[in-house]
């Protein structure tokens, strides 16, 4: 499978499913619970479907495949290190189980979510969230 096939195989519903599935999970989080705002999870949900429908759905972004500035300039404010970014893809990769989408999709978004968190790291060494 291919990145363009994915919008054409899960459409927004799924894409639907699965950022409510990962948002489901965040406010009972120790670590990514108090970075979320907790009085406005719904457009920060929102934020995350639109920006997935908008990365994979038609026409294809070629600005987004060549790194993601703003989304790196927009996480600056939370500190993303090694245990920050293994605990939001648990909750991103329970949230791919959750929604029930096709096997080849849900190993094409578990590889571009480790990429783009790999990215989006802003904090490194031993101790660091
Ligand atoms: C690596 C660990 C990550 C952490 C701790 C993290 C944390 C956050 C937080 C706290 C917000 C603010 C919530 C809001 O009000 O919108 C946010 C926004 C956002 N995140 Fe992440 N994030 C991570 C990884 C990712 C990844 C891998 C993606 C995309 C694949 C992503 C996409 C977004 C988007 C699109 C927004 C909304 C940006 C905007 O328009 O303001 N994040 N993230």
């Amino acid at each position: 499978m291919e990145e363009h096939e994915v919008y054409a195989v899960v459409g927004n519903e799924g894409f639907e499913r699965l950022v409510a599935a990962f948002y489901r999970q965040v406010p009972a989080d120790d670590l990514l619970g108090p970075m979320y705002p907790a009085d406005d999870l719904p457009s920060a949900e929102q934020r995350l479907r639109d920006f997935l429908i908008y990365r994979f759905g038609v026409p294809p972004t070629y600005i987004e495949q060549r790194g993601h500035p703003r989304l790196r300039q927009r996480h600056a404010p939370f500190p993303i290190g090694q245990r920050a970014r293994d605990r939001w893809l648990n909750l991103m990769n329970s949230a791919l189980d959750q929604a029930m989408l096709p096997e080849e999709v849900r190993q094409l978004l578990r590889a571009f979510f480790a990429s783009t968190a790999n990215f989006l790291m802003n904090r490194s060494g031993e101790g660091t969230t």
